[in-house]
């Protein structure tokens, strides 16, 4: 039986690689793709949620959900991503009709629809629409089976101040109803993420891979000069693809179940997830934190699932 998700989502290269990987794994079932303002403003996210959707070939619903995080100005990473978010390929503009629902409806009225526990919330953005569903609709949350999500870091630290990672960083008050919910999360961090980095080999076999393949090597070459020129690492992380890996094939990863806080009042250290690894408090485990990633078997899984697009 194909997993039922939600993809929420800031698109952004990585969101884009993530959207086609789940696309095109007939393990999933993308009920739905509700757009946030992260990288770029929401009327920039809900459209490339909309191309990368049509780039497939499919349908599958786009919404457009909250524009600003919940109590903060809207922070975006167009030194990461380009002015369009997409850039690195100029893509059509998309004809795939954006839905008229809000995506934080969407979200309330497909776990109110669905069988309990049968749904997973897959944000690879700010936490800002899940957040907010669960602030107007407290009933659902006992009905989210899990949340699988891109975002913090521990020993990796941040990346866009020291201490926080970009997706927490954005929308701190929405990521501590996230994690204060309940109900499983597993957490893709940059401790994982910033291990599945693109290699130049596989881009030149994204390369001959087709219009699709061309489309995400020309998105991972763009993507990697900001981490390059940083990190001076080799290659482009792929964050948000680890989230649909993790769904497909969790044996890729390896992790534990800690405590994970958020800070949302220090002004040095906003946005941090507090990660008790090494179980130094007494504070109860509420995530699954990934902190390791077979590259290969990762690369391997992108490239078998990216052909069949
Ligand atoms: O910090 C990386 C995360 O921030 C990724 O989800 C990327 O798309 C941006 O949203
Ligand atoms: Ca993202």
């Amino acid at each position: 039986m194909a997993q039922k998700i939600i993809i929420d989502t800031d698109p952004g290269q990585d969101d884009a690689v993530a959207i086609l990987l789940a696309l095109a794994s007939p393990e999933i079932d993308l009920l739905g793709i509700t757009a946030v303002a992260g990288n770029v403003p929401l009327d920039l996210t809900q459209r490339n949620a909309r191309q990368v959707v049509e780039l497939a070939g499919r349908d599958t619903p786009v919404f457009a959900g909250c524009d600003a995080p919940l109590a903060r100005p809207l922070v975006t990473a167009e030194h990461v991503h380009g002015k369009t978010g997409l850039d690195g390929i100029a893509l059509p503009e998309p004809t795939l009709p954006l839905q008229a629902q809000h995506g934080v409806d969407f979200i309330i009225e497909t776990l109110r629809r669905e069988a309990p526990d049968s749904v997973t919330l897959c944000p690879l953005g700010p936490l800002t629409n899940i957040a907010t569903a669960f602030q107007r609709a407290p009933d659902i949350v006992e009905r989210v089976r899990r949340i699988v999500l891109m975002g913090g870091g521990c020993f990796e630290g941040g990346n866009i101040t020291p201490a926080a990672e970009f997706n927490i960083y954005v929308d701190p008050e929405a990521a501590k109803i996230v994690f204060g919910c309940g109900r499983p999360i597993t957490v893709l961090p940059l401790d994982a993420t910033h291990k599945a980095l693109t290699s130049k080999d596989w881009i030149a076999t994204m390369r001959g891979m087709g219009r699709i393949g061309e489309v995400v090597a020309s998105w991972t070459d763009f993507f990697e000069r900001f981490d390059v020129a940083k990190y001076g690492s080799e290659g482009a992380p792929l964050h948000d693809p680890c989230v649909i890996a993790w769904l497909l094939r969790p044996e890729l990863f390896k992790g534990r179940e800690i405590n994970v806080e958020i800070e949302t009042s220090s002004e040095l250290t906003l946005g941090m997830t507090v990660a008790d690894w090494w179980g130094v408090t007494d504070r109860p485990a509420n995530a699954l934190f990934i902190g390791d990633v077979d590259r290969d078997g990762f690369f391997d899984l992108l490239t078998e699932r990216i052909g069949r697009l």
